[in-house]
């Protein structure tokens, strides 16, 4: 039950809060989901008591935030202590996705151009073919098998988004370290001092590469994505050199870990489920809606969150000016009052409602790159093997906060 005023609800009950929200809680990791249905049902709209935010779990309230045009996507917005500013360092222009109109609006029609449906399909070839090189150079091992994260769901999108992007061959593997080590330091907070150290040196070796192609593309036009993005122009407006660099960063950090994971969770959830697997194996053009329960089922980025412009009441709990909104969308998207049975994953399910691309003005420009990626990822996998299974050595869940994914996942190859 909801309560009132700035608490949401009397002291001393045991509401989950704060790092029991969080994956580097070991109950948590493991399975989230019990936790998230109890605080959609006992406290929707919660605050926080550890860190001081609202939280919000229900399918309805949290799509009514991503789509808020009212709400702040700016982190530098927020109160001076709120933990949300740390994704803006002082002094760095954002991307924008920590942008708001009208910087956001400019850049986003600048770009977008690139990223449609049809774009993505055409994207589709050079996708299945760099999911047959890796499965080619597969070793399924014996009982032990091989990990996924490492041998596929890893490299696919990186690689993909290099050739993509049309990164000088020679330089792809490099790219693909540095994008790694660059997000890796980003994402995670409790990243030790030495990955914190990497990451800086590998964002300025990012950067280097980074301005050299675009120079190149300004001296050759090119029909690859970084050329495309160097030539984007809506009335009479550019992106500059540093907009440009900023961009294409943005899509290996949000786009690269993000997809590894959904091709990770979505595989993890098929194979621990042998009848969906041997239904999508009975007719693989299900692969489309599979996809979607995947992202429904266990979504890559669980937490989004804007900052309140005014002091707002939300179902009761009041919101200060300038406070900032954390929105659950694993809870969301396990919401049954939209997806009826939620826990039951079910790759035929009809009507499915996600809010795992978030929503709104900043709804996940990479979301049609990111379907294809996995559909084409996870269906050569199934129909490359005839029995595949999880291998005995368990799953080991990262614990970055606000996402979801596999760090290791043994999955086993047996003779039919
Ligand atoms: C399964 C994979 C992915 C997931 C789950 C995901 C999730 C998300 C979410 C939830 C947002 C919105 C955040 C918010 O509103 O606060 C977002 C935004 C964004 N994503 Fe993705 N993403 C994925 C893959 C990709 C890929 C492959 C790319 C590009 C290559 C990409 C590029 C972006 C960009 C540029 C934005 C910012 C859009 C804006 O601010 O207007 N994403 N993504």
């Amino acid at each position: 039950m909801a309560g009132s005023g700035r608490d949401s609800h009397p002291p001393g009950d045991d509401i989950p809060d704060g790092i029991r929200l969080m994956p580097i809680d070991p109950v948590f990791r493991e399975d989230p989901h019990p936790v998230l249905h109890e605080l959609r049902e006992r406290c929707p709209v919660h605050r926080d008591r550890e860190f001081n935010r609202v939280v919000l779990s229900r399918f309805a309230d949290v799509e009514a935030v991503v789509r808020s045009r009212e709400y702040w996507a700016d982190p530098r917005k927020a109160l001076p202590d709120d933990p949300v500013r740390r994704f803006v360092a002082d002094g760095v222009e954002p991307s924008m996705l920590f942008l708001d109109d009208p910087d956001h609006q400019r850049l986003r029609n600048l770009v977008s151009r690139a990223f449609t449906p049809r774009q993505a399909e055409q994207w589709r070839p050079l996708v299945r073919e760099v999911a047959r090189e890796l499965l080619d150079r597969l070793d399924p091992g014996g009982a032990d098998g091989f990990d996924l994260i490492e041998a596929l769901a890893g490299p696919l999108p990186a690689i993909a988004i290099a050739r993509i992007l049309g990164v000088d061959p020679a330089e792809q593997a490099q790219f693909k370290q540095w994008s790694e080590a660059a997000t890796t330091s980003f994402f995670d907070p409790f990243a030790g001092e030495d990955a914190q150290r990497a990451g800086e040196e590998a964002a300025a070796a990012l950067d280097a590469c980074l301005r050299s192609e675009i120079a190149r593309r300004r001296e050759k036009p090119a029909d690859d994505l970084i050329g495309q993005l160097v030539a984007a122009e809506e009335g009479g407006d550019r992106l500059t050199e540093d907009e440009l660099v900023t961009m294409c960063n943005l899509l290996l950090i949000a786009g690269n870990v993000t997809t590894t994971d959904l091709i990770g969770n979505g595989t993890r959830a098929l194979l621990e489920h042998p009848e969906q697997l041997a239904a999508l194996r009975a007719d693989p053009t299900r692969i489309g809606n599979a996809v979607e329960e995947m992202l429904r089922f266990d979504p890559p980025v669980t937490v989004t969150g804007r900052v309140v412009p005014t002091d707002t009441r939300i179902d009761g709990v009041d919101v200060d000016a300038r406070e900032s909104v954390t929105v659950l969308l694993s809870a969301a998207n396990r919401d049954p009052a939209v997806n009826p049975d939620p826990d039951r994953f079910d790759i035929t399910r009809s009507d499915i409602r996600l809010l795992s691309f978030g929503g709104g003005a900043h709804l996940c420009l990479g979301a049609h790159l990111a379907r294809v990626e996995a559909q084409e990822a996870i269906g050569a996998l199934v129909a490359r093997f005839g029995h595949l299974r999880a291998a005995e050595t368990p799953a080991e869940w990262k614990s970055v906060p606000g996402f979801r994914g596999l760090a290791r996942f043994r999955v086993r190859v047996d003779p039919l």
